[in-house]
C-alpha cells in the first residue's frame, strides 16, 4: 500500500515537472536541445550569412521599411498576406482595427509587420531547433541585421498553445474597436480543426464562403458581449476599404486560402517540432540511463520507443488531417493565393499535387501535407522518420484502420500514396516497391 502511494507521489510529481509553464527554464533549454546556446540553421541564418559577406543585400523602402526587400530574399508570396487587428503580440500598441498587423508566410518562414513598426519580427522555421525567432529593426542601416530573440518571443510563444515547445500561435477572440482582447467573451486557439464558425476573431478575412459563419472582421463593445453572435456585416467580405486605410499594406487582402493553410502549416509545424524535441530528448536521456546502470550502450528502453511513438502519431494525425474541420460550402479567396500556392506544389505523372485545394468541404485534395517535402521533415531523427513513414504507409495501404483516419476514402489514400511516390525522393524501400493500395 505504502509502496503504491510512494509510486503515485512520484509520477505526480513528474507529471508537474512535464506540465509546468513553458517559459525559459523548460526542457528545451538544457541539453541535448541547448535551445539558448546552439546555432540556428535556418533561411534566416542564410539569409545574413549573406548579407554578412556582401553576396546578398537588403533594400530599404521609406513606406515599408525592409518588409518588401524581406519577403523577395526569402520568397514569401505577398499574397499569403493575412491581416490580425487584436492587440495580442509584441508590438500590441501599434495594432488595432484601424492599423492591423500583416502577417506573411511560405513553407520555411513567417514574417510580421506593423504600421510604424520597430522591427519586423520573423518566425522561422529551423530543423534542429524548432522555431527560431528574430527580429529586424525597421530602421535604415549598411548592415541590416537579424537578431535572435528568446525570451520576448517564447513568453507568447511556447506554452500549451504551442504543445510545450517554441513555436506559432494562432487565436481567434473578440477585441473591441481599439482591438482590446475581451477574453470574457472566449478565445481559442485555430488549427485546422477547429470549426469555421469559431475562426478569425481579431483577423480579417477577405473572400467567400457561402452560408457559413465565422467571427472575422468584427468588433464588439465591452458592454455587449451578445454580439457576438451577429457577425452579418462580417461574412463574404471581398473589400475592406471601407474599414482601414488598405493602402497602407502591400495588398488590400486578407485572403481566407491563406488563413485556412497558415493554420494547418502552423499545427504541423509545431508537431514537428514536438516530435524532433521528442526522440532527441528520449533518446539522450536513454544513454544517460543505461550509462547509470550498465547496460549495453545503445540498449533500446521500453520508455523510449512509447515516446517517439507518441509524438510520431501526433505528428501523423496533423500531416493526414484528422478531424480537419469540415467545410459546409465553396471558399473563395480575394488575392491570388491559392493560385500561387497549388502552382508551386511538385506534381506527379498525373499533375497531381499535395498542394491542389479542394475548398467545398475540406481542404485538400489529397489531405496529406505539402510539409512532408519540408527541410523539418526530412531532417527529423532517424528512429522518428522511420516510425512515421511507417505509419503513414500503414495507415494509407489500409493496415492501420482505426477510426480517427475514416476521413481517407480508399481513393484518397491510392492518390496520396502514388503521389508521393512520383514526387518524393529518398523514400524507405517499401514504399517504393510496395503494392499500390
Ligand atoms: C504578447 C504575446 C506575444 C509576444 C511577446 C510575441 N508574440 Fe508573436 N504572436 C503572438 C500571437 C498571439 C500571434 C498570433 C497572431 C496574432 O494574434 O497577432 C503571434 C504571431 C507571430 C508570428 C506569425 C506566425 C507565428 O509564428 O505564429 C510571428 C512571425 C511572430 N509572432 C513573431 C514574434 C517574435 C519574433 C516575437 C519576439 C520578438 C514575438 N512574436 C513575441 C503573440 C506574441
Amino acid at each position: 500500500m505504502t509502496k503504491r502511494i510512494e509510486f503515485r507521489y512520484a509520477i505526480s510529481a513528474i507529471l508537474i515537472v512535464v506540465s509546468a509553464p513553458a517559459g525559459a527554464a523548460d526542457g528545451f533549454a538544457t541539453a541535448p536541445i541547448n535551445y539558448r546556446d546552439s546555432v540556428p540553421e535556418n533561411c534566416i541564418s542564410r539569409l545574413q550569412s549573406g548579407l554578412d559577406s556582401g553576396a546578398k543585400k537588403l533594400t530599404y523602402d521609406a513606406d515599408y521599411g525592409y518588409l518588401k526587400s524581406v519577403l523577395t530574399s526569402l520568397s514569401v508570396p505577398v499574397e499569403s498576406q493575412m491581416l490580425v487587428f487584436s492587440k495580442t503580440s509584441l508590438q500590441r500598441r501599434r495594432i488595432s482595427p484601424r492599423t492591423p498587423r500583416a502577417l506573411y508566410f511560405n513553407d520555411d518562414v513567417y514574417i510580421g509587420y506593423c504600421q510604424a513598426g520597430e522591427v519586423l519580427e520573423v518566425s522561422a522555421v529551423d530543423p534542429e531547433l524548432g522555431t527560431v525567432f528574430y527580429t529586424l529593426e525597421q530602421k535604415q542601416s549598411d548592415a541590416p541585421q537579424f537578431e535572435r530573440r528568446i525570451d520576448k518571443c517564447v513568453i507568447c510563444h511556447s506554452s500549451s498553445r504551442t504543445g510545450g515547445v517554441p513555436g506559432h500561435v494562432v487565436r481567434s477572440l473578440f477585441v473591441d474597436a481599439k482591438g482590446q482582447p475581451q477574453f470574457s467573451a472566449g478565445s481559442r486557439n485555430v488549427d485546422h480543426r477547429t470549426p469555421i464558425k469559431d475562426r478569425w476573431g481579431g483577423w480579417y478575412v477577405t473572400g467567400t464562403h457561402g452560408s457559413q459563419t465565422h467571427v472575422g472582421n468584427l468588433t464588439i463593445s465591452t458592454n455587449r458581449l451578445a454580439e457576438r453572435s451577429d457577425n452579418s456585416q462580417g461574412h463574404n467580405i471581398e473589400d475592406l476599404s471601407d474599414r482601414f486605410r488598405v493602402d497602407k499594406y502591400l495588398t488590400p487582402h486578407s485572403d481566407i486560402v491563406a488563413l485556412m493553410v497558415m493554420e494547418h502549416q502552423t499545427l504541423v509545424h509545431n508537431r514537428l517540432t514536438n516530435a524532433e524535441f521528442t526522440t532527441r530528448k528520449a533518446l539522450y536521456h536513454e544513454q544517460t540511463l543505461n550509462d547509470s546502470l550498465g547496460n549495453d550502450p545503445g540498449t533500446r528502453l521500453e520508455s523510449t520507443t512509447q515516446r517517439i511513438h507518441s509524438a510520431g502519431d501526433r505528428l501523423v494525425e496533423a500531416l493526414l488531417l484528422v478531424d480537419e474541420a469540415a467545410l459546409s460550402g465553396r471558399i473563395r479567396g480575394t488575392s491570388e493565393y491559392a493560385n500561387q500556392f497549388a502552382e508551386s506544389g511538385r506534381r506527379d505523372a498525373m499533375g497531381r499535387s499535395l498542394r491542389d485545394l479542394e475548398l467545398n468541404t475540406r481542404l485538400f485534395q489529397y489531405p496529406c501535407s505539402y510539409l512532408i517535402y519540408s527541410e523539418a521533415f526530412d531532417s527529423l531523427p532517424g528512429e522518428m522518420r522511420t516510425y512515421v513513414w511507417q505509419q503513414l504507409w500503414d495507415v494509407l495501404t489500409g493496415e492501420e484502420t482505426t477510426e480517427k483516419f475514416a476521413h481517407l476514402s480508399s481513393a484518397d489514400r491510392a492518390a496520396i500514396v502514388e503521389i508521393i511516390r512520383g514526387t518524393k525522393n529518398g523514400l524507405p524501400e517499401y514504399w517504393t516497391t510496395g503494392p499500390t493500395p
